[in-house]
């Protein structure tokens, strides 16, 4: 299982990657609007996220257009920031036209907003190269986010996408929307390719009381080495 971190806030994703185990990120508006994000530097902003990871880690930039012919141009834009951007896109009849028109292009797509196993099967379909099933979104309205989640990676498990997306890679599955440490061992446990967590989530899968006790503990007894 891979690490995305869910965030725009630079000094997040700097320390992130300093742990190294940081495989992307992913932004969205409301990320970007929580950081005090502006229109006018929000290309520059992904351009400092890809640079900050290095082009190794995909970084998801959503596009907020709504007609695929304005997705596909927005699309582009965010696609020639840097070549590890992954445009994000909405699962919608427009997102998904859209996304079929820059895979085609060799454009990589995230599918976002995802809630059901046939929303998951027409993102692979449609060429997108991740998608994002939403947990805690899920559980709010009453649902079973990781059981949702755990029927796409199974649905998608069952077929190959390879010759629908960009470069034959097989679409991978972002368990998005996670609000703690035990979402993430779910996610592990069904195998789910990659989780996105926002920073505060990431520190608490860090940390175990246990753990912390136990270097207390040997701290002290080298003391009495000493
Ligand atoms: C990630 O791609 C999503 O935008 C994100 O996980 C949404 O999380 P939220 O439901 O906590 O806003």
């Amino acid at each position: 299982m891979k690490f995305f971190l869910d965030t725009a806030d630079l000094d997040e994703i700097a320390e992130a990657a300093s742990w190294g185990a940081l495989a992307g990120v992913t932004t969205n508006p409301t990320l970007y609007a929580r950081i005090g994000g502006k229109l006018e530097h929000f290309h520059d902003h992904i351009k400092r996220i890809c640079e900050i990871v290095g082009p190794d880690c995909p970084v998801s930039a959503e596009t907020v257009a709504m007609e695929r012919k304005e997705m596909v141009e927005d699309g582009k834009r965010l696609a020639a920031l840097a070549p590890n951007v992954v445009v994000k896109i909405p699962t919608m009849v427009e997102g998904l036209a859209a996304t079929r028109e820059l895979a085609d292009e060799g454009i990589r797509v995230n599918m976002t907003l995802c809630f059901t196993v046939p929303q998951a099967i027409l993102a692979a379909r449609s060429g997108a190269r991740y998608v994002s099933p939403f947990i805690g979104r899920f559980d709010d309205i009453s649902e079973d986010g990781i059981a949702q989640v755990e029927d796409i990676v199974d649905a998608l498990g069952n077929y190959d996408f390879r010759e629908n997306t960009v470069n034959g890679e097989q679409i991978e599955v972002i368990a998005a929307s996670i609000r703690s440490a035990n979402h993430v061992t779910q996610c592990a446990l069904m195998g789910a390719d990659i989780a996105t967590v926002p920073f505060g989530v990431l520190k608490k899968m860090v940390s175990h009381p246990l753990t912390e006790k136990g270097i207390e503990s040997f701290l002290n007894d080298w003391e009495k080495v000493k």
